[in-house]
């Protein structure tokens, strides 16, 4: 029989989908699942695309299955799961063969993972996979980071099953190492970043002008047509849309206002920080998701304070027209933010990220997948020595259009007592950063008053300098 061109680890939703549009594309792709009933089950499930299926009870029968020098997919949960699974595999491989990660993994487990058998093999790549169920079937973006020559060899297939973009398939190898884990993990921050600002905008359309989930669908599909055209704009109008068929109200209103987190916004946020790069938006955005999570103590706060009024603010064209420009003007501030975490992240660890490359990957197969990406990887492009996207030529002029509706929906929000945390962390972000002189001097001055941690002078050279503090 003829061997298998790749295998896969990993029967579970993610897994199975890549499998199965792997197989569609006409390569023959050996499965193995831990709990070795699924694999009968996913065979089954697999139809006519079966034939292009072989089945492994072992991992023994799997690495005998493949071509060498064989690749090997692992779609298990990140963490200790991927741990196993390699140490399993090890003994059976050769050094010649591949193991792709193609989980969820933090990027510094992938680099320990990569430093841990470089030396006696098998390749390693961290792969970073987007779009879900759908996009895993059907098309994901992917990321990749490890060994180029190992990308190579599997270049074809991730080519044949990545998302398109006007016929470009929406995959990379993005840089050596943990690269393609750690944009993965950026671009599950802007998603948060991207998803909040949404729920916000939502929230000064139910509480402040107190529209209904249908009516504010509608808003969202509209939007969709615009410069906000994009797959999560899209999602919020199908999802306001729903109706509960048990109760005949709307999804969202019997759903509890608590989310989960899984994890990679918050290691956004923390390698953001780590590098000493501004992501607020993103962070404001894992914390919005912390909160939410408190909800006893938010209904205790809430008989503390007091519940806010609702709204009945007139929903007219123009105050529609200034939330979408403000949503735009934030959703600007938060993927600067990701890319310029990238850009430092690139120098740290010298991987040469480039970022024209990654916004181009994005515009399809992603959950973050829009028109915008296209925009931000045409700026990049035309101005490859700029690597603040705010400072692009094409973003400087949308911000700036855009921004006084930011500050206005932000300045009202306040004043109605809405929160919109990732909305003003962005405006925020943008004011200090267009600031040529700040604040900080007052900073210095108060560390050396109380620490003797010296300054620098506008007026002279050297950073020690101290302050006659204690005059009396
Ligand atoms: C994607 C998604 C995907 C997943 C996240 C959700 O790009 O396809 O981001 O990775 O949906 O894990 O993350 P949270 O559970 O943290 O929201």
């Amino acid at each position: 029989m003829k061997k298998a061109d790749i295998g896969l680890i990993g029967l579970g939703v993610m897994g199975a989908n890549l499998a199965m549009n792997i197989a569609e594309k006409g390569f023959r792709v050996a499965v193995f699942n831990r709990t070795t009933t699924r694999i009968d089950t996913f065979v089954e499930e697999a139809g006519p695309l079966a034939g292009n299926i072989v089945a492994c009870k072992s991992l023994e029968a799997l690495t005998v299955a493949i071509e060498r020098p064989r690749p090997i997919i692992v779609m298990v949960q990140a963490g200790a799961a991927v741990d196993e699974q390699i140490a399993a595999l090890r003994p059976l491989l050769g050094s010649d063969d591949i193991i792709i990660d193609a989980g969820n993994a933090n990027f510094r487990d992938t680099r320990r993972r990569m430093a841990e058998i470089a030396d006696s093999g098998p390749h390693f790549i961290g792969m970073g996979v987007s779009g879900g169920e759908e996009g895993a079937r059907h098309g994901p973006s992917i990321m990749v980071g490890g060994p180029e020559e190992a990308y190579r060899r599997i270049e074809p297939v991730l080519e044949a099953i990545a998302a398109r973009f006007e016929g470009e398939p929406c995959q990379a190898w993005l840089g050596p190492d943990g690269a393609g884990h750690f944009v993965k993990t950026i671009h599950n921050g802007i998603e948060y970043a991207d998803m909040q600002m949404i729920a916000e905008v939502y929230g000064i359309l139910r509480d402040g002008h107190g529209l209904s989930a249908r009516e504010i669908a509608p808003v969202f599909a509209k939007w969709n047509e615009g410069r906000l055209n994009s797959y999560l704009i899209e999602i919020t109008a199908a999802v306001l849309s729903a109706t509960d068929s048990g109760t005949g109200k709307p999804m969202v209103e019997i759903i509890l206002d608590r989310a989960g987190q899984k994890g990679t916004g918050r290691w956004s946020a923390i390698e953001a920080q780590s590098l000493g790069i501004p992501a607020t938006a993103i962070e404001a955005a894992v914390a919005a998701r912390s909160l939410s999570a408190m909800k006893d103590e938010r209904e205790a706060a809430e008989q503390r304070f007091g519940a806010l009024q609702p709204g009945a603010q007139p929903a007219d064209e123009q105050a529609l027209a200034v939330l979408e420009q403000a949503l735009l003007a934030g959703k600007i501030v938060a993927y600067a933010q990701g890319f310029a975490v990238m850009a430092a992240a690139s120098r740290e660890f010298g991987w040469n990220l480039p970022l024209g490359t990654v916004a181009r990957i994005w515009r399809a197969g992603c959950i973050i997948r829009s028109q915008f990406l296209d925009e931000i990887a045409e700026a990049f492009d035309n101005a490859r020595e700029v690597e603040n996207l705010l400072m692009t030529p094409a973003f400087s002029a949308l911000i700036e259009s855009s921004q006084s509706h930011l500050r206005r929906v932000v300045a009202r929000s306040a004043e109605a007592g809405l929160p919109v945390p990732a909305l003003s962390a962005a405006l925020a972000h943008f004011d200090t950063f267009r600031r040529a002189r700040g604040t900080a001097n007052l900073i210095q001055a108060q560390r050396d008053f109380f620490g003797a941690h010296g300054f620098e002078r506008v007026d002279r050279e050297g950073t020690g300098h101290h302050g006659e503090w204690h005059q009396a």
